[in-house]
Parts: C-alpha cells; structure tokens; sequence
C-alpha cells in the first residue's frame, strides 16, 4: 500500500510513519510531505530515513503546484492529512497560519486527491472541536460542534470541508477525531512535555486557572493504530472519535509526573488562564471499538512513565527543539501571564 503521510515530522506524524514501516516492512511505501515548522523535525524520523521504502519531500500542503504534481507522481493508495498548526495558545497569539494551514491546506490536498481520484482521504482531527462537555456526558460523533480557539474551529471547518468533498463528489473520505496525546517526541509546547521538561531542569510549572480542567488522555501509539484501523476497516464519510479513555484534572496529570521524575510539588505555579479555556473533553469511543475492533492498549500509568523515560534519555532533542524560537514563544506566552 502507497501513504502519502502530510506532517509526517511532527509528534503523531512520525509515531504514524514509524509504526507503518515497522509494522508493514516492504509492504508499505511512506511519502512524507512535511514544510518542517517549528514543529517539525527530521531527528523525529532518524530510524527510518535510511529505509527503502521510505522518502521525504520538503513543501507546504497549501502549495497546489507541489501537493498535484507529488499526488500524481506517486499515486498513493491513501493520504493521511496530519499537516497542521496544532497549538491551541500559538493559535490564541497568531491565528493566520493556524488558517493558512489547517483549513486552505486541507482544501489543497482534497482537490489534488479529487483530481487524481486517490482511493481513500484520511483526515487526522480533534476532540476539541465538540467543544467543553458539561458531566456526565460524552461527545459521540454527531454531537453539535462548540469550536471555542482559532485551532479547534480551523479544525472543525477542515473537518466539514473534507466530509463535504465525500457528500459532494463521493469521495471516500473519513476523519478521525482524537483527544489529547502524549508520548515520545511531543513538542515541548503542550502539557505533558512541557512539565516534564520544565521539571526536568528545576523551571516553575505553569498552571492555568485553577488546574482542574479535564483531558482524556491517549498513547501517541493507540492514536496510530486507531487511524490504521480506520484506514482498513473504516466506511467512507464517516467520522470516528478516538479517546484514551482515561480522563484526568491537570493538576493530577502535572503532580504525577512530578512524582515520576521526583521534583516537588512546590515547582508547579498558578498563571492566568488560557482564555476560553474548555473545561473539559470527554470522548464516546463507541464506534471505532464496534466497527474496527480497536481500543487503546497502553494504561496512563505506562505511558506517561514511557514518555517520563524517554525525555530523561534524550536530553540533546530537548535542547535543540528548546533553542531558537521556542525560547521568544515561551516568552511571549508566558512572561505576562505569570507576572499577573
Ligand atoms: P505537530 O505540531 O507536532 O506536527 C505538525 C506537523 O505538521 C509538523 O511536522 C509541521 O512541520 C507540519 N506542518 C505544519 N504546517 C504544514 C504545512 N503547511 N505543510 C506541510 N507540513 C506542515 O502536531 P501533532 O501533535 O503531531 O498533531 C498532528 C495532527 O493531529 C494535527 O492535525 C492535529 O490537529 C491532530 N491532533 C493532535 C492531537 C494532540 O494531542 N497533539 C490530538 C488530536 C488531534
Ligand atoms: P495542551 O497540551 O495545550 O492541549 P489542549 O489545550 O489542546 O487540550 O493543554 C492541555 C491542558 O493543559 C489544557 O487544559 C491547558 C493546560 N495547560 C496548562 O495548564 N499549562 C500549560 O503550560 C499548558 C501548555 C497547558
């Protein structure tokens, strides 16, 4: 089978890249199409870029040029849309290319794949565009959407751009819609490594609000295999929400990990909140777990001692993803905040 993998150099990307070539051998051949942001990063893919049946092109999914001639050049079985400004406060200080990206460069890579007729879209979405969901409920996938930042409601318009190109031209197009994401690899700018790194070198936590906002948290590796579950036995025009199923209060999510690298608790700081903050995510699984036989494999616990590990291995990847341009926007999103 032919991927066409967009943001295959980001956080879930090169997870989803890595695990088809580990799981598929040579029976797979991965084309990564990657702008390499500040998100992006190639020693994400280190084992493999030597592999055969592996290549990487470096472009932007809004160029319609690139995304055409590449579509009609290697004619994949399938294209997998992870391509996208994921960060709800980047979204929050500078909403132009969260649109650029997420809604004109999706719209790029459904017209490449309607010309070319590519037999399967796949577009990899989130949970936040339900919305906060008041208890006791869960989103199933036709709850109304609630986008509440400029990244959830950019995703929530390429989530209904890409559906409309199946009603319309019928073509087979699905959308998976996970939540929240934690492994090896995760940029430094979301909660879990963000703590982990900060703890990791003796910097205040920074909590927003009062901490107690809900996540439900899943293995980078089960959001994967979910997609390639939907990918073999997913129906076209369908959306499939895939959750972790294990919900957690930040603050708890942040004291655990202190606990694992063995900081105090004294480390964590209270900042303004994030605004229009949601309150809480919470996901109904239902119908992945019924028409693909999927569910997550990997508990909390382990995981988060897995992504703990792998940071305290590799500290030259947080150094080099910390230099530069993070260190402006972590300024810039936290120095004012925490002095109110
Ligand atoms: P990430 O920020 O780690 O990676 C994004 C990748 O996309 C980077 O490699 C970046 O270089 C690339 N990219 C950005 N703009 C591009 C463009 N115009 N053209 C080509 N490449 C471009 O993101 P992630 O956390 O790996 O998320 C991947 C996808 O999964 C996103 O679509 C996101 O909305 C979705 N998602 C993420 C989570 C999560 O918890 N991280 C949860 C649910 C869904
Ligand atoms: P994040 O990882 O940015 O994911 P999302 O906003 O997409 O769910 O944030 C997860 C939760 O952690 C969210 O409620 C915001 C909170 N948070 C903090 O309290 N402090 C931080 O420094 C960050 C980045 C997030």
């Amino acid at each position: 089978m032919k991927f066409l993998v967009t943001g295959g150099a980001g956080f879930i990307g090169s997870a989803f890249v890595r695990l088809l070539l580990a799981r598929q051998g040579d029976k797979a051949e991965v084309v990564n199409l990657d702008k390499l942001t500040y998100a992006g990063n190639l020693e994400n893919l280190a084992a493999v870029s030597n592999d055969p049946c592996y290549r990487f092109v470096h472009g932007d999914i809004c160029d319609a040029k690139l995304v055409n001639s590449l579509v009609a050049e290697t004619t994949p079985d399938v294209i997998v849309n992870f391509a996208a400004e994921s960060h709800v406060d980047r979204s929050i200080l500078s909403p132009a290319p969260v649109f650029e990206t997420n809604l004109r460069g999706t719209f790029t890579l459904l017209e490449a794949a309607r010309t070319h007729k590519t037999p399967r879209f796949l577009h990899v979405s989130t949970d936040e565009v339900y919305g906060s969901i008041d208890p006791p409920y869960e989103a199933n996938e036709d709850f109304p959407l609630h986008a509440s930042s400029p990244y959830s409601a950019s995703k929530a318009g390429s989530d209904l751009l890409a559906l409309s190109y199946y009603t319309t031209y019928g073509m087979p197009v699905m959308v998976t819609r996970a939540s929240n994401n934690y492994g090896p690899y995760q940029f430094p700018e979301k909660l879990i490594p963000l703590m982990v790194s900060n703890a990791l070198e003796d910097k205040p936590l920074p909590i927003y609000g009062d901490g107690m906002q809900i996540r439900d948290w899943l293995f980078v590796e089960d959001h994967c295999r979910a997609i390639l579950a939907v990918i073999e036995r997913g129906r076209p025009g369908e959306v499939y929400n895939i959750g972790g199923s294990r919900a957690l209060p930040n603050i708890e999510v942040v004291k655990r990990l202190l606990a694992a690298v063995g900081k105090p608790e004294s480390l964590m700081q209270t900042v303004k909140d994030r605004p229009g903050h949601d309150r809480r995510y919470a996901l109904s699984s239902a119908k992945i777990r019924r028409e693909t036989g999927w569910h997550p494999r990997v508990p909390f616990e382990e995981g988060m001692m897995a992504t703990v590990e792998w940071y305290q291995s590799n500290p030259e990847w947080i150094a080099h993803v910390k230099s530069g341009e993070y260190q402006s926007y972590y300024h810039h999103n936290y120095a004012n905040r925490a002095a109110e």
